[in-house]
């Protein structure tokens, strides 16, 4: 979604920002925009299209100044044209913006906006509204603006008269700033102030916060000055590039081992897991009666595994609700309902607002995000950060599996502190857990094979992926990687449900994964596997290394996983399922990194 970027400094404020805006493309974005505040006052250029054609435009003029700000925008209020990209410009205010605003037509029928629009987006009806309120004050042009807005905003506004400063505010929407060497820098996200400096703040809400070189002021709305709360971000440039890979998402894929370690071990102390460093105390999890998994797309999915997981290992009840549906549906949260919101991001906003409902019901929370200081983060009473560093590629994986790994820890401190385990159990429990970096390494290095295996698939229109339980919360996961970055239409499908009508669907052309992975449920996934070969399907089947299979001529095509408890199975088999989506992907020549249509931060309902 939305990307925003200002600098103000010493140097060439244009090649900040259009680096910066390469940098935040990995978000979703369909135009792009500049406007720069120098000696010859604002200057605008935005278009329709990639940050590289923004990029020869500002070439032909090639337009200095030390002062602006740059967006991309992923389009809600108004097409796809070079007028509804930001920057926005209204009178002596020129801005951009992210989130929506919910009141655009109130106000531009209040204030006699209409026939004086230049977009048709509801951005720029906050520039006009601004306008109207400045007086050469612009602390109290934004306060009277924002107290009249409805809905989510991040804004960063320049005024003609005002050179080299930049201002923000914000609802909801994030804005990360940082001072540089020379001045100072905001940006929607930490992936482009990295380059910079490591030490930034979230801003916090309702505040304005002024950037100059001489650095940076925040003040709440009543106008007293506020301290800033710094925060260190704890990877470097190098993880926020390519490192060779032709894609991010492959690069994320083969880092797994390495980001599951940095977030298991420093959780694992004398044996045992341990968020003493959360401050999460025991009895979080010894106390509730039951635990509701709030989270969406791939962070849901991990939810239905630790579902499996809790239920089967502690015994109490989960229910895992996709966010975006949480409100619709009477939610039942309360003191003893333990919930635990799961983002990447931590910006994902209807994850965002179902926490923040559950916290008002009285549910302790806690939240599972990769990116420090997020605002799903900061909503929850205490928050365990996945170390997955940036992940780029809008498809999840690393994110993905250390959120699982968080999970299984959480699962073994819950069964700790409910005294439900021996001594035994939980050193075998760890041991296993922490055999995840190893034997993912094991499949990773296999990656040639997984290629051929996709090869398998690459011309269908359609896949069905089946399993039962722990296999099924796996291939929802791998049915959504392979839609996501290969367009084929995938179906992730419990195998007892196929004969409830599905399998009519099931053809010779229509090639289905099965997932084998559980003791308990691989003789009626076997019998499920042979109806639809009956049907003439190919399959493609990930088994554990040591099963024997009776009949295995009939199956072509098998992925040999290496073997660990079954409960532990969803990480070697998830892997194979990410690279054989990526494989698909590549093989057609697909953008990877950027599916089309698809956003990596989801900041609006
Ligand atoms: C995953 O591949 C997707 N990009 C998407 O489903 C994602 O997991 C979802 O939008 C939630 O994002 P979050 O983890 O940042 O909240």
């Amino acid at each position: 979604m939305c990307g925003i970027i200002g600098y103000t400094g010493k140097n060439d404020a244009k090649e900040i920002m259009l680096d910066a805006l390469e940098l935040l493309e990995y978000r979703g974005y369909d135009s792009a925009g500049i406007a720069l505040l120098g000696e010859e006052g604002t200057r605008i250029y935005k278009r329709a299209g990639r940050v590289k054609d923004l990029r020869d435009l500002c070439a032909k003029e090639d337009p200095k100044g030390c002062c602006g700000i740059g967006h991309t925008r992923w389009a809600t209020h108004g097409g796809v044209c070079d007028e509804n990209a930001h920057p926005h410009r209204f009178g002596r205010i020129t801005l951009i913006h992210n989130g929506i605003i919910e009141n655009y037509r109130e106000l531009t029928e209040k204030y006699g906006l209409e026939g004086k629009l230049a977009s048709e987006t509801d951005s720029e009806v906050v520039a006009a509204v601004l306008e109207r309120f400045y007086d050469g004050d612009p602390y109290s042009a934004i306060r009277r603006t924002v107290l009249k807005l409805k809905g989510t905003f991040a804004l960063a506004i320049l005024f003609d008269d005002q050179p080299g400063k930049i201002f923000a505010v914000r609802n909801v929407s994030p804005i990360v700033a940082a001072a540089t060497k020379d001045g100072a820098i905001l940006s929607s996200d930490v992936a482009a102030i990295v380059p910079f400096t490591t030490d930034y703040f979230v801003m916090p809400e309702f505040h304005v916060v002024c950037l100059s070189a001489d650095g940076i002021e925040m003040f709440d709305l009543s106008g007293d000055k506020a301290q800033i709360d710094w925060l260190k971000v704890d990877w470097d440039v190098s993880r926020s590039s390519k490192g060779g890979y032709p894609f991010f998402m492959e690069k994320e894929i083969m880092e797994q081992p390495q980001v599951i370690e940095e977030t298991i071990l420093p959780r694992i102390k004398d044996g045992k897991p341990d968020f003493s460093e959360e401050g999460i105390p025991d009895q979080i999890l010894s106390d509730c009666k039951r635990i509701c998994v709030i989270a969406c797309g791939t962070a849901m999915h991990a939810g239905l595994v630790g579902k499996s997981l809790i239920q089967a290992m502690i015994g109490i009840h989960v229910d895992v609700v996709m966010a975006s549906e949480f409100m619709y549906n009477d939610p039942i949260v309360d003191k003893e309902t333990l919930v635990i919101a799961i983002s990447q991001s931590g910006e994902t906003i209807d994850t965002l607002e179902a926490l923040k409902f559950a916290r008002k019901c009285g549910s302790p929370s806690i939240s599972i995000v990769n990116v420090k200081g997020a605002s799903i983060a900061r909503a929850s009473e205490y928050v365990i950060y996945t170390n997955a560093g940036p992940e780029i590629a809008v498809a999840s994986t690393k994110a993905y599996t250390t959120q699982l790994a968080v999970l299984y820890l959480i699962t073994a401190r819950m069964a700790m502190a409910r005294g439900l385990w021996s001594e035994q159990e939980l050193a075998d429990y760890v041991k296993e857990l922490s055999r995840v970096p190893r034997v993912m390494e094991e499949v990773l290095s296999q990656k040639e094979e997984i290629h051929r295996l996709a090869g398998t698939i690459l011309n269908a229109k359609d896949v069905f992926m089946i399993g039962r339980g722990l296999d099924y919360s796996i291939l929802l996961e791998g049915s959504l990687k392979l839609k996501e970055v290969s367009y084929i239409h995938s179906e992730a499908y419990a195998s007892g449900e196929l004969k409830h009508g599905t399998i009519a669907l099931i053809t010779e052309d229509t090639p289905v994964v099965a997932v084998v992975t559980q003791d308990k449920l691989k003789s009626k996934e076997l019998s499920n596997i042979r109806e639809v070969q009956s049907r003439g399907a190919r399959v493609l089947l990930l088994i554990k290394e040591n099963e024997v299979l009776e009949d295995d001529e009939r199956f072509a095509n098998v992925f040999r996983l290496p073997v660990m408890a079954d409960a532990f199975m969803v990480m070697p088999a998830s892997v194979v399922l990410q690279f054989i989506a990526y494989f698909v992907s590549l093989d057609k020549g697909l953008d990877v990194d950027k599916p089309r249509n698809l956003a990596k931060v989801v900041t609006v309902e």
